[in-house]
């Protein structure tokens, strides 16, 4: 393996997010964390310890004074995106952050302008675009196996006794939009990247449940765009979390259970129809075989939910080489504008 001085990095936030993150850079070569912060102290010291960190921080500006690093990666709330990473730029570090990029296209646009002023890459984690099977089902389209692309479905679900779902106190409550401001991002940026540029037409959200925190526990969207219309349905009454998209081509249709890693193809042009309904089904039940034992070989061998990993490894990739960034700076401003225009409906 060719010897590269490892890029350093800073993390700040020690929650759920950072522990993809400090697991997905640890199989990656060319990568040191040196240093952890979180403004509960508590959680960095035990952060620290498990990672055998010499050192901790209660906020970024300790970390910066006193830690040289390459690079800021931000784990923390959506609400800190914008004043931490303009700190971290500001002190010449790149920076990755968590999704959303920002709340509003003002913060976006300062962010990118303070990327701009110092140099630096800033660069936003839309992890799911680099799952396995979701890279699979993106380069199937673009190769036109299934013709034009005139529709995307995506459903996803938190299950309805998740922590965040639960606990009132928790910060998703205060997005706009509320909890569906945590969830939104992941289906916004993947409908836009099937479908391209869309406008939110219709947006609709309601509460099915007693629980008075939740701004609302249902939400349909319809956006549409120059190529075709897309739909997300998000819910937080179910049992379970699951995320599943479909792509409706002119020549075929894909079915990707993302969180099951399964993709199957149906609809498929002189398929014949109902008449050959029999036949399909053999083939699906064939395709979930092996979609099967692919998730089974995934999840064995810790790549399950390498989307992380991926969307890290080619950010790291950049900062090194200043060419390729995973997400364009671009890319997740759109995805910002969606979000706005949606949650402010909810
Ligand atoms: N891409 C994904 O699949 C995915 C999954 C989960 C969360 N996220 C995103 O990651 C981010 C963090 O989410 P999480 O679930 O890890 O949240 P979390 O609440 O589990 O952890 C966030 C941590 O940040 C700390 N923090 C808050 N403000 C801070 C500040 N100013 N300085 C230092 N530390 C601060 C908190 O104390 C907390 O420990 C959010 O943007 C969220 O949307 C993404």
């Amino acid at each position: 393996m060719n010897k590269i001085k490892p890029l350093r990095v800073g993390v700040v936030g020690c929650g759920g997010a950072a522990f993809w993150h400090l697991s997905a850079m640890r199989k990656i070569h060319g990568i040191k964390p040196v240093a952890i912060c979180d403004r509960n102290e508590a959680l960095a010291k035990r952060v620290a310890g498990f990672l055998h960190f010499k050192s901790y921080y209660a906020d970024l500006s300790e970390m910066l004074d006193k830690e040289k690093m390459d690079v800021v990666d931000i784990c923390a709330p959506p609400q800190t995106h914008l004043a931490l990473s303009v700190q971290a730029m500001e002190a010449g570090c790149h920076v990755l952050t968590e999704k959303p990029m920002a709340l509003t296209t003002q913060e976006a646009d300062e962010m990118i302008k303070v990327a701009r002023a110092n140099q630096v890459l800033l660069g936003v984690v839309h992890n799911e675009l680099f799952m396995p099977v979701v890279m699979k089902a993106r380069s199937m389209v673009k190769s036109g196996v299934i013709g034009d692309v005139v529709a995307v479905s995506i459903t996803d679900s938190m299950a309805k006794d998740a922590d965040l779902v639960l606990n009132k106190d928790h910060w998703c409550h205060k997005l706009p939009g509320g909890i569906f401001g945590e969830m939104l991002p992941h289906p916004l940026y993947l409908v836009q990247a099937f479908l391209g540029e869309l406008e939110p037409v219709a947006v609709h959200s309601r509460k099915l449940g007693g629980r008075d925190w939740l701004a609302a526990d249902e939400l349909r969207v319809i956006l549409e765009g120059k190529n075709g219309l897309a739909t997300i349905t998000e819910s937080v009454n179910w049992p379970e979390d699951f995320m599943v998209l479909d792509i409706f081509g002119t020549k075929m249709s894909l079915h990707v259970d993302i969180w099951g890693a399964v993709m199957t193809r149906y609809a498929v042009a002189g398929g014949g129809g109902r008449f050959r309904r029999g036949g399909q089904n053999l083939e699906q039940g064939f395709q979930r075989l092996g979609g099967t034992a692919a998730t089974a070989f995934n999840v064995i061998s810790g790549r399950f939910r390498d989307g992380h990993r991926s969307v890290i490894q080619q950010f790291f990739e950049s900062v090194r080489t200043g060419i390729g960034m995973p997400v364009t700076v671009e890319e997740a401003r759109e995805a910002v504008r969606l979000y706005q225009a949606v949650t402010a409906q909810i």
